[in-house]
This record gives structure tokens, C-alpha cells and sequence, in this order.
């Protein structure tokens, strides 16, 4: 599977109880993946030095006087990342023509803005979910422990919105704002579908529209917002990353199931475990025997599972095509975002975002 394995340090990672090193570390930047090893290297070596300075922005913004909250962010924060989405939302504004001027810096913390909103996620996520690996390293609730998580989360949700408030804009303040909360919705509806067979995939796809894909179109559209451009080209940014983000989850899932765990840099079979109705469970359920449906609904449903439980659920999806499908349905969303793209001219910027949505697909490969 040709996923990303955790990414170098970006910080000095901290461990509770240990003294935070005085004031922000300003880190060096890490490339998300060797060069040329996929098509987020391009999309790197255009936003570069955006990115560089969307990381101090970060881990500027990360820094309190309250130790923990320091030390638990920037254990997630040095543990890497692909930093995905404030490269889309840098990159999108660079392909909008911003800045026009080089005193522009609006969309560098818009960029850390987006990537407050998404690390905030993922640690509440990560104690909903119950995981205990994230980006390679022990996750920050297994740690730091569950309260701690939540609460640096909130934390970081509250600086994300300092920095839109510092932005100035309503436009953006009402495309980011209005994501955070779709956000928590997709997180509440999946709650609500967990350990039923019966959800239908058009709620799943409700689902990952919501906890996943509307951030990647927030990230996108804000590029077009800060440089001004008029409505269909925030409505095409907006469509792209949308799919984009749709497509990435759906990889995702069936990462969840198919992934060597080491490069994946999350524990494989969590979904599994917490009875998540993914695509991937929903196409080997339907397409299943009267036997197989008997396994779903113990391990799915009634949550009964033995170790060798996650083997055969794998075993079924690879008899119906389930993890392929799944990937191929990606495909069809990534497709979607690289023709959103059609109304940007042709330059390098518009090629390397391109290249993410093969990209989104390739890491299931
Ligand atoms: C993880 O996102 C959460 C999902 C939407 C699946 P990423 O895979 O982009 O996480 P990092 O930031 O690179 O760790
Ligand atoms: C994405 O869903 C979660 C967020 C959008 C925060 P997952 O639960 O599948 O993400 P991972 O697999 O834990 O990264
Ligand atoms: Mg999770
Ligand atoms: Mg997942």
C-alpha cells in the first residue's frame, strides 16, 4: 500500500510531566514525503516557503503559558503530518493570483488556521475513537490521557478562531466557522450510524462530507476568498477540495483495513473494533452470504469480536471486491476535483493540485 509512513520531527516531541523548553521552538520544516515519491512533493516545492512560514505561524500560535498545552500539541505537532490541508488552502490562493503584493500573508494563517481546526479534530477524534497510535507515535490521549486531549483540542479550536478573527474577513470567518461546525456534525452522525448495518451508503457519504471533505473545500475556498476572486472560482475551489476531501476518506477507510499499520502510522483495524459502518463494511455486508451477514451483525453490531476476527472481515472484502471498490469510488471523486479545476489556466500550480487528486488515490494503491 503506497501510504506515508509518520513524518520527520517538525518539534522536539514532549512527554507529560516533562518542563516544556522555553518559548515556541521554531522547527525546521520537514518535506511530507521524499522527494519525488509522490504528488505532494510537487505541490511542495511550489508552496515551499508559504509552508515554512505557516509552520512558525503554528507553532507560534501553539504556545501558552499553561505547560501542557505546549508540551500535548506539540507531541502531535512534532509527529509530523502531511500538513494536506494548508497546503491546499496556500496553494489555492497562490493559483488565485495572491498576494497581489508582497506583503500578502493572509493566506499563511489562514493555512495555520485550517490546520488548528484540523489537529483539534484529530485529537478529540482520536479520544472518541479510542486510538492509540497517530502519525507513528503514541497518540496524545494515550499520553496524555483523555481529558488533556479534549481540552488542548478546544484549545486549538479557540486559536483557530483568533486567527480568522485577526484575518478580518466575515466572508472567511463564515466558510471556516460554518466547516468547524459541519465538522462536529459528520462526528455526531457517525456516532449516530456506528454499529448499524442498515445505514445507507448515502449517509455514510453524509458522514465523510462532513467530518472530513468539508474542511478540504473550506481550505480551498478561502484561497479564492483572500485573493478576491469572484464566486465560480470559490465555488470551483470550493468543489474541488470537497471532492478531494471525499475521495481522501474513502481511502481512508479502506487504509483502515488494508494498510501495513508501520507506514500507515495508525493502528489498522480500529474501525473494525469500534463498529464503524465504513463503505468498505457496507459492500462486503450487501454482497454477503447468509453466513457472512450472521458475522457482520456479531462483530459489526453486536460488537462481539475474537482477535481473529479482523483477519476474515478482510478475508470477505477481498472475496467481493470490497477494498477495490471502495478504492475505485475514490477514483470517481478524484476525477470530479481535477475537473473542478478546469476553469484555472493551465500553469504548474493548477498541474500539482491535479496531481494530489491521483495522489489521494495512489496512497490506496
Ligand atoms: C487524518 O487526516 C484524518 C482523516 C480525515 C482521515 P490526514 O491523513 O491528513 O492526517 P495527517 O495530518 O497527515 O496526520
Ligand atoms: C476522520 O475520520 C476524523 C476527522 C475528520 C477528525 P477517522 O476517524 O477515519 O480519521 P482517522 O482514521 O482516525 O485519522
Ligand atoms: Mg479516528
Ligand atoms: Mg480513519
Amino acid at each position: 500500500m503506497g501510504v506515508i509512513a509518520s513524518q520527520p520531527s517538525l518539534v522536539p516531541s514532549a512527554r507529560a510531566g516533562e518542563d516544556a523548553a522555553p518559548g515556541p521552538i521554531v522547527p525546521p520544516i520537514a518535506p511530507p514525503c521524499e522527494p519525488g515519491e509522490d504528488a505532494l512533493s510537487v505541490l511542495l516545492a511550489l508552496v515551499r516557503p508559504d509552508l515554512e512560514a505557516c509552520n512558525r505561524a503554528i507553532v507560534a500560535r501553539m504556545d501558552s503559558p499553561v505547560r501542557l498545552i505546549p508540551q500535548l500539541a506539540a507531541h502531535l505537532v512534532a509527529a509530523g503530518g502531511k500538513r494536506l490541508r494548508p497546503m491546499l488552502t496556500l496553494a489555492c490562493a497562490r493559483l488565485c493570483g495572491y498576494p497581489p503584493e508582497a506583503d500578502g500573508l493572509r493566506h499563511v494563517n489562514l493555512a495555520a488556521c485550517v490546520e488548528f481546526i484540523h489537529t483539534a479534530t484529530l485529537l478529540h477524534d482520536d479520544v472518541v475513537d479510542e486510538s492509540r497510535l497517530r502519525r507513528g507515535l503514541a497518540s496524545a490521549n494515550a499520553v496524555f490521557g483523555n481529558k488533556a486531549s479534549v481540552l488542548v483540542g478546544d484549545f486549538l479550536f479557540a486559536r483557530a478562531f483568533q486567527l480568522m478573527v485577526e484575518d478580518g474577513s466575515l466572508r472567511v470567518l463564515a466558510i471556516l466557522s460554518q466547516a468547524a461546525a459541519t465538522i462536529a456534525e459528520g462526528e455526531v452522525l457517525q456516532l449516530a450510524t456506528q454499529n448499524d448495518l442498515a445505514t445507507p451508503e448515502d449517509r455514510y457519504l453524509d458522514v465523510i462530507r462532513g467530518k472530513t471533505a468539508a474542511l478540504f473545500a473550506a481550505a480551498c475556498q478561502v484561497g479564492a476568498v483572500v485573493a478576491g476572486r469572484p464566486e465560480p472560482e470559490e465555488i470551483a475551489l470550493a468543489g474541488f477540495g470537497m471532492n478531494l476531501g471525499i475521495a481522501f476518506q474513502l481511502v481512508d477507510d479502506a487504509l483502515d483495513y488494508a494498510a501495513d499499520q508501520a507506514r500507515l502510522g495508525k493502528t489498522v483495524g480500529d474501525d473494525f473494533r469500534e463498529g464503524k459502518v465504513t463503505l468498505p463494511v457496507l459492500l462486503a455486508h450487501a454482497a454477503g452470504d447468509a453466513e457472512e451477514r450472521a458475522f457482520w451483525r456479531r462483530t459489526i453490531e453486536a460488537s462481539e469480536q475474537t482477535d481473529a476476527d479482523l483477519e476474515t472481515a478482510l478475508g470477505l472484502m477481498a472475496r467481493h471486491g470490497a477494498i477495490a471498490a471502495t478504492l475505485a469510488r475514490a477514483a470517481g471523486y478524484a476525477a470530479a476535483a481535477r475537473g473542478a479545476l478546469d476553469v484555472f489556466p493551465d500553469t504548474p500550480l493548477r498541474r500539482a493540485l491535479a496531481a494530489v487528486c491521483d495522489y489521494t488515490v495512489q496512497r490506496g494503491r
